[in-house]
């Protein structure tokens, strides 16, 4: 069973006739792009926001070559399985720190793959979306220099649909799901791709409006890193601390020691029961 349409992969059409939004996927000029098989959606979109495309273009793609994910690693983008959506914003004022952008745009992909799936995902920092404990989701924002020099913000959103644990390297095979695994139903990614540029439209109106703060509250009740013991690692620096909140800018505030530390990179990892870290 389908929710959306009865198709289990991208469709132009399909997908723009499936928008709700008024921004994001309806392009002034120009238009949204669905590719077979792209290096990354990300990179075109920086591209296109370079050469001055609309806000709201969206890049969609079913496959990347050379998909991205934080810190320089690789994102598995194999054909159809999974959605990779990126989008192009030229915010103002709010949203132009990468760490809140990246907090909201997960609460957009949490709020998502609920509606599509009724995946009931959460939120690690900074940017994983996790079920299960093992990683459904992850984003990456990036700013780049746009057209005239006004900064664009690009959006990127990798969600794991559908895949075979014994189909990934052996390092990630118990650190993965997929929403149609987790779902236990089918995943239309029209459907899917549709619901997060409408969730992502909501957040970015939204944070225009003055109320960053309250989707910030809204990644504290989805948050499954606030009031764990974690391991941070920046570079070859590693400490350990309770994660305790988040500042309006997005960073980490950890418990340590030696006092309270505000992270703003690198990378983060839970104490699971047994002690090791995840
Ligand atoms: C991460 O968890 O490190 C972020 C992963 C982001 C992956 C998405 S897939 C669509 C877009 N294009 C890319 O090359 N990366 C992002």
């Amino acid at each position: 069973m389908f929710k959306g349409t009865n198709i289990d992969h991208l469709d132009k059409e399909i997908f723009e006739g499936t928008l709700k939004t008024r921004l994001i996927g309806r392009p002034s000029s120009g238009s949204n792009e669905v590719h077979e098989s792209i290096d990354s959606t990300n990179t075109r979109a920086i591209q296109l926001a370079r050469e001055g495309c609309s806000e709201g273009t969206v890049v969609l793609a079913r496959q990347q070559t050379a998909g991205r994910g934080r810190l320089g690693r690789q994102w598995l983008s194999p054909p159809d399985s999974g959605l990779y959506m990126s989008t192009v914003l030229r915010p103002s004022q709010a949203l132009v720190d990468l760490p809140v952008t990246t907090l909201c745009i997960g609460v957009a992909a949490v709020r998502s793959v609920f509606a599509i799936a009724g995946v009931e995902a959460g939120l690690k920092w900074v940017n994983d979306l996790i079920y299960d404990g093992k990683k459904l989701g992850g984003i990456l924002a990036e700013m780049t220099a746009g057209d005239q020099n006004q900064p664009a913000l690009v959006v990127g959103i990798g969600i794991n649909i559908r895949g075979n644990k014994n189909e990934v390297p052996e390092e990630l095979q118990n650190k993965m799901t997929w929403l149609e695994q987790a779902s236990g139903t089918s995943i239309d990614p029209n459907a899917l791709a549709a619901e997060l540029c409408a969730q992502i439209e909501d957040v970015y109106f939204r944070a225009a409006d003055g109320q960053v703060g309250r989707i910030l509250d809204e990644w504290r009740a989805l948050s499954v890193t606030l009031g764990n013991e974690i391991m941070v690692t920046t570079g070859s620096t590693q400490f350990r601390g309770t994660a305790i909140d988040i500042t309006a800018s997005g960073a980490l505030i950890v418990e340590t020691d030696r006092g309270k530390q505000e992270v703003t990179g690198g990378e983060i990892t839970v104490r699971n029961v047994d002690g090791s870290y995840c």
